[in-house]
């Protein structure tokens, strides 16, 4: 659930921070994911460096010098046992905004036997790197800083005079707002009136599937039938779909209490973790919702969700949007809107919906593939730019040749979005790595040699 506002104004809790003084025993501490954030690590650029052997003794005191001969104020200094080398300490410095940054970290890069820039403010030139989440539990932080809390309904919304609807909309809102990483996805009891609703839509849109869904769509639906009780009198489980997906593509739904940011929104796409409502629209008209509801998530978009090419293709598009200026944010969400939410594809000389926005929607579903609506190919760099309206059936839809090709295109308009530093997701341990030092493109390198050489050994096999 996003909406088109754009914020970079999320602040990070205040942590302890040690000011300046070294601690009795130095701490050793395994990754990068388990530095402690500085004050407001949005405002700080942290680095981490391993002086040369030569240089262990008094090797602190020389570099202290160095940020002060460049007017760099230091928020924490930490040193540690290096996990790269035995009997080597490093230090990680949090640099205070101001000074030249650039002329210390040019010199640390030449002097230094290890360095690398854990996160950046790049403040010297004007520009700030917005924050973003590098840890999938740092999701948990949007959970405040939602626009609008789930239960706030506009005067025209269906339920909106209804009590009894409202009550129940807190309630999912709460469910969602306190809802952690690693927690299972609460379990809700339908009420009848809930079920009845769900299953109005569930039997009108099942009837269109075969003839205007994508075969992705089709494939997988069947699937959820059998694995996550899909069924017209039952409401699917968010917990069970979401470790079906998992199952398939890695990816995971996480409740969401109200409207997120479009920042926000498509970081989540980075971890591949969707966030998905779980209350369901008015019961007065079951076939129409202002809003995204459970019925457009678990119908529309979830299918998608398990194909692997579909998944990659959100990933990128999240990936895409990790510190990227607020323009760009738009440019994505716009191209996220034309695509995840209403994509056209072809599949064999015919055109098939893929997006969610159509799945979910029985009026839009027959309409978009009907003669009257324009069609484009998707071109992100052009598609970005293309106004849409929110409430009514699109006037502009955009075809992409496949999820592969649409892929493609979408990394190479990525391309496009000034930032200077790469993103890498590290599944292993689902957090983002920056890429913005020769160590970690070797480090990456050694580690794709290694994969290779797995392939090589497989191919090798075969050929026996
Ligand atoms: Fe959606």
């Amino acid at each position: 659930m996003f909406s088109k506002a754009t914020s970079n104004t999320q602040t990070t809790p205040g942590k302890d921070v040690l000011d300046g003084s070294l601690p009795d025993t130095p701490k050793l501490i395994h990754g990068g994911n388990y530095i402690k954030e500085g004050r407001d690590s949005t405002k700080s650029t942290c680095l981490i460096f391993s002086p040369k052997e030569e240089d262990s003794v008094g090797a602190l005191a020389k570099y202290l010098q160095l940020f002060s001969k460049h007017e760099v104020n230091l928020l924490r200094i930490e040193s540690r046992s290096s996990v790269r080398q035995s009997n080597v300490y490093e230090f990680m410095v949090d640099c205070a905004p101001g000074g030249n940054l650039n002329a210390v970290i040019e010199n640390l890069r030449a002097e230094c036997s290890y360095f690398s820039i854990i996160s950046r403010n790049y403040n010297d030139n004007k520009e700030t790197v917005p924050w973003f989440p590098r840890r999938i539990r740092d999701l948990d932080k949007f959970a405040n800083q939602i626009l609008s809390y789930g239960n706030e309904l506009d005067s025209d919304h269906p339920g909106f005079t209804d009590p009894v609807y409202r009550q129940r909309r807190k309630y999912f809102a709460d469910l969602a707002y306190n809802y952690r990483h690693g927690q299972p996805i609460s379990r809700v009891e339908y009420t009848k009136e809930e079920i009845d609703t769900w299953g109005v839509v569930f039997r009108n849109l099942t009837k269109l599937y075969p003839k205007y869904a994508c075969k992705e769509h089709n494939h997988v639906f069947p699937l959820l039938i059998e694995n996550c009780g899909y069924r017209e009198d039952n409401i699917p489980q968010l917990e069970d779909i979401s470790n079906f997906l998992k199952d398939c593509t890695g990816f995971t739904l996480r409740p969401v209490a109200g409207l997120l940011s479009s920042r926000d929104f498509l970081a989540g796409l980075a971890f591949r973790v969707f966030h998905s409502t779980q209350y369901i629209r008015h019961g007065s008209k079951p076939l129409y919702t202002p809003e995204p509801d459970i019925c457009h998530e678990v119908l529309g978009h979830v299918p998608l969700f398990a194909d692997p090419s579909f998944a990659q293709f959100c990933q990128v598009v999240g990936m895409a949007s990790l510190g990227a200026p607020d323009d760009y944010i738009e440019k994505l969400a716009t191209c996220f809107w034309f695509t995840v939410e209403y994509g056209i594809c072809r599949q064999n000389g015919e055109l098939k919906a893929y997006g969610a926005g159509l799945l979910s929607s029985f009026g839009e579903l027959e309409y978009c593939l009907s003669s009257k609506p324009e069609l484009r190919s998707f071109e992100p760099a052009k598609t970005a730019l293309q106004k849409y309206p929110i409430t009514e059936y699109q006037p502009v839809y955009f075809v992409a040749e496949d999820f592969e090709d649409a892929k493609q295109k979408m990394i190479k308009f990525a391309e496009s979005i000034p930032r200077k530093f790469g993103v890498r997701y590290d599944a292993y341990t689902q957090s983002i790595n920056i890429i913005d030092s020769k160590h970690q493109i070797e480090d990456l390198v050694y580690n794709v040699n290694q994969e290779v050489q797995i392939l090589m050994d497989a191919l090798k096999k075969l050929k026996q």
